[in-house]
């Protein structure tokens, strides 16, 4: 056991506009498209409930009601699914939420940026340390979910973190973008951050990915950042304030990332969570050998 306080809240931003998947996305939030047969916001719920979060925080927009519907019990589609004898898909629906945890939601009611949504959210949060997961970066662990080994760090440090990966030298201008300080622990902690920075600019090529555990002190930098990067109140200033006075890791997880806000990504997860499933990896496979004389 340690001395910091339990990692309880995790916020969810899932009020951006999915620009990239239109027209997909003009009435279907970006979080509800489906990675074989789960919404991607779902996956990252499960990420989150599987580190010990017990308080689910969307913070959503005025269209966003797919999203709330998707974790709202439904005792009438569960009752005729039992009716129809199919017991196993009535499992899979209830209960998507476990009972020890709750939602909360909080409308942003522009999107102003990431920073801005994840301020919506300080009322519910206060001033604990807490969670920021975005679910449109997917991520496929072995082990522990990528939250789960943050998780797990904070409480052997005490020290929030984000977490990040290697990025093309030639992409960072798509990632906010950290430099690292190693500790006599081998722990990289963030000296630097900048957002979107190109390659000349770049610190490094360590990627943030959605994933985070904050301190609640950052509320109260957001307040005071402005618009930055794409006219967007962006969370990575804040981030950088916060460096003055709390040490954050960059914590590199292990696991596959897919950013599944861009259309290759989502299709790659597609594929390869599609090989994970035992009644379709065979059906896959043998597609796939169909394809190859497509190169030809
Ligand atoms: P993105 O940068 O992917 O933006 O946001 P987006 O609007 O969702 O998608 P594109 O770029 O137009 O295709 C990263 C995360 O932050 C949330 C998004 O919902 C997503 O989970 N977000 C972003 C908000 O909640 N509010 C905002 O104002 C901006």
């Amino acid at each position: 056991m340690t001395d910091f306080p339990p990692i309880r809240k995790a916020v969810f931003p899932v009020a951006g506009l999915g620009t990239r998947f239109l027209p997909a996305t003009k009435s279907i939030p970006k979080e509800m498209l489906p990675i074989v047969d789960k919404p991607l916001i779902q996956y990252a719920v499960e990420e989150a409930v599987e580190a010990g979060v017990d308080t689910i925080i969307f913070v959503t927009s005025h269209k966003k009601g797919a999203i709330l519907d998707h974790f709202d019990p439904d005792a009438e589609l569960e009752s005729l699914l039992l009716a129809k004898g199919n017991d196993e898909l009535r499992k899979r629906i209830h209960n998507i939420i476990p009972d020890h945890v709750s939602t909360r939601y909080v409308i942003q009611e522009k999107a102003l940026g990431l920073g801005h949504a994840v301020w919506c959210a300080k009322n519910l949060v206060g001033d604990e340390p807490f969670a920021v997961l975005l679910a449109d970066d997917l991520i496929r662990s072995k082990g522990s979910g990528c939250l789960k080994q943050m998780v797990d760090e904070y409480h052997a440090t005490g020290a929030g973190s984000l977490g990040v990966e290697e990025v093309p030298s030639s992409m960072t201008d798509r990632y906010g973008i950290v430099s690292v300080e190693k500790d006599a622990t081998e722990r990289n902690y963030i000296r630097q951050i900048v957002e979107k920075p190109s390659p000349e600019n770049a610190p490094s090529n360590l990627g943030v990915v959605g994933r985070y555990i904050l301190p609640g002190e950052i509320f109260a930098l957001l307040e005071s950042v402005q618009a930055g990067v794409g006219g967007e109140i962006q969370l990575t200033d804040a981030i950088s304030r916060q460096l003055d006075s709390k040490p954050l890791l960059a914590h590199a997880f292990e696991g596959e990332r897919y950013d599944c806000g861009s259309r290759h990504g989502f299709i790659r997860a597609t594929v390869d969570y599609a090989l994970e499933h035992e009644d379709l990896r065979d059906d896959m496979l043998a597609y796939f050998d169909t394809l190859r004389d497509l190169r030809n």
